[in-house]
């Protein structure tokens, strides 16, 4: 008999995601009917802990995203925010730097009786993450704020430091009672990446984390989720019937996903030399965007059924036998970007001038289910390339037969659809149409749709969503523990394979990558696309 709390066909998976969704003991409020959208979803009575405050991430993300939703009504008034650093602050230098960091960065426009509300609830605690005084401190803050703004016991505590620290910091947490919720609140743990740098490490992670938090109130942060355009891939792929017939390998040629950035590493060498791109975002957003891609209908849209769902095509996923074929890896040299004359990567400030480090990575993946079996997914990313885009382009393959002079169709390249996740956030559709004249020519031309065009509403940053997603505890848009495990085990071998293997190719800074990338693709018969 088949078990009705069964997500997929496969009883190791069901056993493994099921192993990760305890039932917690949620109040539901009589008069708030779930299906009534005219209620926004507002957190209830709740604060946020931030290791890590002093980082650029916090300054320059989750600060913002913290006045963006308050200034959209969606914290509780009573909304407390705890920054813990070494820094010698009081509650005031803190409310300055937050302050600071809203004024320059937030999205929406700054309101001072938002911020004033807001400051009411800050506070700093001081200390390393060794000193079992300022955990003491810490749990004493947390306690003052749930008399003095009303914020319940619920807390969770945002990891935005290396990951070496995590086990310090959740042991800390442990030992000083701050992981146990009193009786009716809750207490998560919000893990920033990189989740490790490889499956071994990551699983140790997961232990340590695990030891000290319920797996569901353990919410890792993929800020690529959070994004409206990539949850727009299951409404696209899900609330439409025109794509679904076409979205497997009858019809799709090969995809390509790339996410070009033409920043360099900035001030990230500490973190980035040793890391490289691959590490960076391929195990995380690339694979997740390429799950959210190739994935079957999620039989709800409960955080359940998605990972099941994601899970499968990550445990599906073949890597190429011939890995020095199919992966490239390269470095970025000196050029010119914007005009401007930039350094190349080893001569980049903090860096190892004899670091193997990859700042452009090039994969070409396939997922071995009837759906997608010999269809080539290609995953690539690089820093100081032509220009900051990301977008995900299934190229569908051309059609049998043109009753057409080999002549009017010269200029006709393959249908595509192409989701384009940011800056310019839309999605494109491309394909053949007669060039007005006499004769028969046929020529691509787009369709488009821009949100800018289509909605008035300005997609909220991601942090916006995803930090409200935690307070209201819903896990749907985080990565669980075994997506992380699996995407590692994608990856592993093709960086054991890099570290064997040479050194990195080199593509001039503002150019889109290394010729090594565009010989791959030729290989196959196919080239990158020009985003
Ligand atoms: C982060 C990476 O996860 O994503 C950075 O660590 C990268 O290296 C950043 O610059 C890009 O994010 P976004 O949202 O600007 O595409």
């Amino acid at each position: 008999m088949t078990d009705p709390a069964a997500v997929s066909d496969d009883p190791v998976l069901d056993d493994v995601v099921a192993d990760d969704f305890g039932e917690t003991n949620v109040w539901i409020n009589p008069l708030r009917d779930p299906a009534d959208r005219r209620l926004p979803r507002i957190a209830g009575p709740s604060g946020l802990v931030i290791f890590g405050v002093t980082g650029d991430l916090s300054r320059k993300k989750l600060m913002p995203a913290i006045y963006d939703l308050a200034n959209r009504g969606l914290l509780p008034p009573g909304f407390s925010l705890v920054g813990f650093a070494r820094r010698d602050w009081e509650d005031e230098d803190f409310a300055q730097v937050v302050h600071d960091s809203v004024k320059e960065h937030s999205r929406t426009p700054f309101r001072e009786e938002v911020w004033q509300q807001l400051a009411k609830g800050m506070r700093f605690v001081q200390g390393e993450f060794v000193d079992n005084a300022a955990f003491e401190k810490l749990r004493e803050t947390i306690e003052e704020l749930d008399k003095a703004q009303g914020t319940g016991g619920n807390f969770a505590f945002y990891l935005s430091v290396p990951p070496k620290f995590f086990p310090q910091v959740v042991q800390q947490l442990k030992a000083h009672g701050l992981a146990d919720p009193p009786k009716g609140s809750w207490r998560r743990a919000v893990i920033e990446k990189p989740f490790g740098h490889d499956l071994a490490s990551a699983q140790e992670l997961n232990q340590v984390v695990h030891e000290v938090f319920p797996r569901d109130e353990v919410f890792r942060i993929d800020h690529y989720l959070g994004k409206e355009t990539v949850q727009n891939i299951l409404a696209l792929r899900f609330a439409n019937a025109m794509f679904e017939p076409i979205w497997n390998r009858g019809y799709v040629d090969h995809v390509q996903i790339t996410m070009a950035e033409d920043i360099g590493i900035g001030g990230r060498a500490g973190y980035y030399d040793g890391i490289g791109a691959a590490r960076d975002v391929i195990q995380n957003h690339l694979l997740q965007l390429m799950a959210l891609t190739a994935m079957e209908e999620p039989a709800s849209f409960h955080p359940k059924a998605l990972v099941a769902e994601k899970l499968k095509v990550l445990t599906s996923v073949k890597i190429p036998d011939d890995l020095g074929k199919h992966t490239v890896r390269a470095q970025y040299a000196h050029g010119f970007q914007g005009g401007e004359e930039v350094p190349g990567y080893l001569e980049e400030e903090g860096i190892n001038p004899k670091s193997k480090t990859d700042t452009y990575a090039a994969i070409k993946l396939e997922i071995n289910n009837r759906r997608w079996a010999g269809v080539p997914f290609y995953l690539r990313t690089g820093k100081r390339l032509g220009r900051r885009v990301t977008e995900i382009a299934v190229v569908f393959q051309r059609a049998p037969y043109l009753p057409f002079d080999a002549a009017a169709t010269e200029e006709l390249g393959q249908n595509a659809l192409v989701i384009r996740v940011q800056p310019d956030e839309g999605v494109t559709v491309r394909f053949g149409s007669k060039v007005p004249g006499t004769s028969m020519e046929v020529r691509d031309v787009t369709m488009d749709f821009a949100y800018g065009e289509s909605f008035t509403e300005s997609s909220p940053e991601a942090y916006e969503r995803l930090i409200l997603d935690v307070l209201l505890g819903d896990a749907n848009l985080f990565p669980r523990h075994q997506e992380v495990e699996t995407s590692w085990r994608i990856l592993d071998p093709i960086e054991k394979y890099w570290d064997a293997h040479g050194k990195p190719a080199q593509y001039q800074a503002g150019t889109w990558g290394p010729a090594e990338a565009d010989e791959m693709l030729a290989r196959d018969g196919r080239s990158w696309r020009r985003p």
